[in-house]
C-alpha cells in the first residue's frame, strides 16, 4: 500500500471474545428468582425469547477485564502486538467508571503508552456498529491504522431482579475485533441511525449527581414497543445499506444481527428472504449482551469455522436511544 495516500479500505485482521465462567440456565434463575417470590419458566423464556442460558460476571470483575481478555484474544488471532493499536473504541453502557472511559483503563490494562486515541461510545446494543463505523472512517481518512473496536458489557449489575420482563434477557460478556487499513475490502458499506424520540422505551434512567444516586440506576424496557420498533428498522437498514455497497440479498453469506430476540432475527432474515441457516444465532447460550453482542456472535462464528475469509456478511445492531445500524463488510 502506498503510505503517502489514506487506505481506500478497513478489514477485520482477527476477532475476540470473552465469556464469564458463571453460565445460568433459564432453570437456574427461574430457581433464584423463585426464592425471592418472582414466577418464571424455561418454557415462558424460550418460546418468547430463544434464550436458554447467560453468563454472569462475577463480584469484582469489572468490564474492562472482560474487554481485556477479548481484547488479547483478538490481538492474538490479528498476530499483532497490543503497541501496534492506535485508535481503542469501547462500546459499553457499563462502563467501569463516570469517567475516565473503559477505553483508557484498557488502554492501560493492555499496557499501551505511546499515547493513541482512546474513548468510549454509547450507543447501548448497537454500540459495537457504530464503533466499526466510526473505526472505519478514521482509517479510510487516515487518522488510525490499527484499531482496536470492543463491546463489553455487565448488565447483570443494572438489571431489577424484581422485574421478571426483563431480569430474564440479559447477559454479560465481551467481544473485539482488530481493524486494520487495507487495499482489499473489507468494510464495504454502513448506516448509522437514531431516533431520540424513543428514550423512554429502553433506558436507565438515573445518574449520579450531589454525591449519590438520582433517580432510578437499573433497566427499564417496554419489551412491545421496543420489538416492533426493531422489527421495521433492521429490514430498512439492511436494504438501504446493500445498495449502498451495491450488493444484493443473495451476496449475504451470514448475517449477524444483535442477539436479543430469536424472533426479531429470524423475523429479519425472513424480510430479507434469506435462509434461517444463514443466521448466527448465540442469543440461545449468551442471552441479550448489548453492545458485545455482535462480536461475541462473530468470534464464536470465526472459531467455531462458519464465518470464513471471503465470506460477505451483514451486521445490524438495534437498541436504545433508540439507536439502529448496519456494516456490511467482506470478512
Ligand atoms: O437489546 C435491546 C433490544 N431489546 C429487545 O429486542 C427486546 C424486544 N422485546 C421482546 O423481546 C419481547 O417484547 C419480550 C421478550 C420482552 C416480551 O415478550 P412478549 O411476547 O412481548 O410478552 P409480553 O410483554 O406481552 O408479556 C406476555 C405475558 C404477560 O402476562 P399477561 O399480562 O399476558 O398475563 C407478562 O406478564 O408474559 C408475562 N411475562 C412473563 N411470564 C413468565 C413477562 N415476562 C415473563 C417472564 N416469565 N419472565
Amino acid at each position: 500500500m502506498n503510505s503517502a495516500s489514506p487506505p481506500r479500505h478497513t478489514r477485520i485482521a482477527g476477532t475476540g471474545s470473552h465469556l464469564p465462567p458463571r453460565r445460568l440456565s433459564n432453570d437456574d434463575l427461574a430457581r433464584q428468582l423463585a426464592a425471592q417470590g418472582i414466577e418464571t419458566s424455561d418454557q415462558w423464556i424460550v418460546e418468547r425469547t430463544g434464550i436458554r442460558a447467560r453468563h454472569f460476571a462475577a463480584d469484582g470483575v469489572a468490564c474492562s477485564d472482560m474487554a481485556l481478555d477479548a481484547a488479547r484474544h483478538a490481538l492474538e488471532a490479528a498476530a499483532c502486538k497490543p503497541e501496534d493499536v492506535d485508535l481503542i473504541i469501547v462500546a459499553t453502557s457499563t462502563p467501569d467508571m463516570v469517567f475516565p472511559s473503559t477505553a483508557c483503563i484498557l488502554q492501560a490494562k493492555l499496557g499501551i503508552v505511546h499515547g493513541c486515541a482512546a474513548f468510549d461510545l454509547q450507543a447501548v446494543c448497537s454500540g459495537f456498529v457504530y464503533g466499526l463505523s466510526v473505526a472505519d472512517a478514521m482509517i479510510r481518512s487516515g487518522a488510525a491504522r490499527r484499531a482496536l473496536v470492543v463491546g463489553a458489557e455487565i448488565f447483570s449489575r443494572i438489571l431489577d431482579f424484581t422485574d421478571r420482563t426483563t431480569c430474564v434477557l440479559f447477559g454479560d460478556g465481551a467481544g473485539a475485533v482488530v481493524l486494520e487499513a487495507s487495499d482489499a475490502p473489507g468494510l464495504l458499506a454502513s448506516e448509522l441511525h437514531a431516533d431520540g424520540r424513543h428514550v423512554g422505551i429502553l433506558c436507565v434512567p438515573g445518574t449520579v449527581a450531589g454525591g449519590r444516586v438520582s433517580g432510578d440506576p437499573l433497566l427499564k424496557m417496554d419489551g412491545q414497543a421496543v420489538f416492533k420498533l426493531a422489527v421495521g428498522v433492521l429490514g430498512d437498514v439492511a436494504r438501504s445499506v446493500l445498495e449502498k455497497a451495491g450488493r444484493s440479498e443473495a451476496d449475504i453469506d451470514w448475517l449477524i444481527p444483535h442477539q436479543a430476540n430469536l424472533r426479531i432475527m429470524q423475523g429479519t432474515a425472513r424480510r430479507l428472504k434469506l435462509p434461517m441457516d444463514k443466521l448466527i444465532v448465540t442469543v440461545d447460550e449468551h442471552g441479550n449482551t448489548s453492545a458485545a453482542s455482535i462480536p461475541l456472535a462473530l468470534d464464536h462464528a470465526v472459531r467455531s469455522g462458519r464465518v470464513a475469509r471471503g465470506d460477505t456478511l451483514l451486521l445490524e445492531g438495534v437498541g436504545g436511544g433508540f439507536t439502529w445500524g448496519a456494516v456490511l463488510l467482506d470478512y
